[in-house]
């Protein structure tokens, strides 16, 4: 297991860093973290898009690209979706990942 860093910005400008293990969700990495931010109601089932962020444009080729169901589920998101917008319980924490940048829209609701 490694440990990569997340940068997590807020709405408010604030930016939060974890340390979290490979291998997990960058949702599961958040909500371990206490992020508000992320609900995550569905747990990670890619039903609820509670877990919307926006990668960093820097960032957001580095992820692997969004599957039908999850651009299905980005329709649904409470704040606007905008061209990097994904959905955390979609993203697997792997090394190549260490130092993703994120931003966290200002409600999930
Ligand atoms: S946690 Fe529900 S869609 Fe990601």
């Amino acid at each position: 297991m490694t440990r990569i860093a997340l940068h997590l910005e807020s709405a408010d400008g604030s930016t939060r860093t974890l340390q979290a293990a490979t291998g997990r969700s960058l949702m599961q990495a958040a909500v371990a973290a206490g992020i508000d931010a992320i609900a995550a109601d569905c747990g990670g089932c890619l039903n609820c898009a509670t877990c919307h962020v926006f990668a960093d444009p820097a960032w957001a080729a580095q992820l692997p690209p969004a599957a039908a169901d999850e651009l299905a589920m980005l329709g649904m998101t409470a704040a606007p979706r905008e061209a990097t917008s994904r959905l955390a319980c979609q993203i697997t924490l792997v090394p190549g990942l260490d130092g993703l940048r994120v931003r966290l829209p200002a409600t999930q609701y």
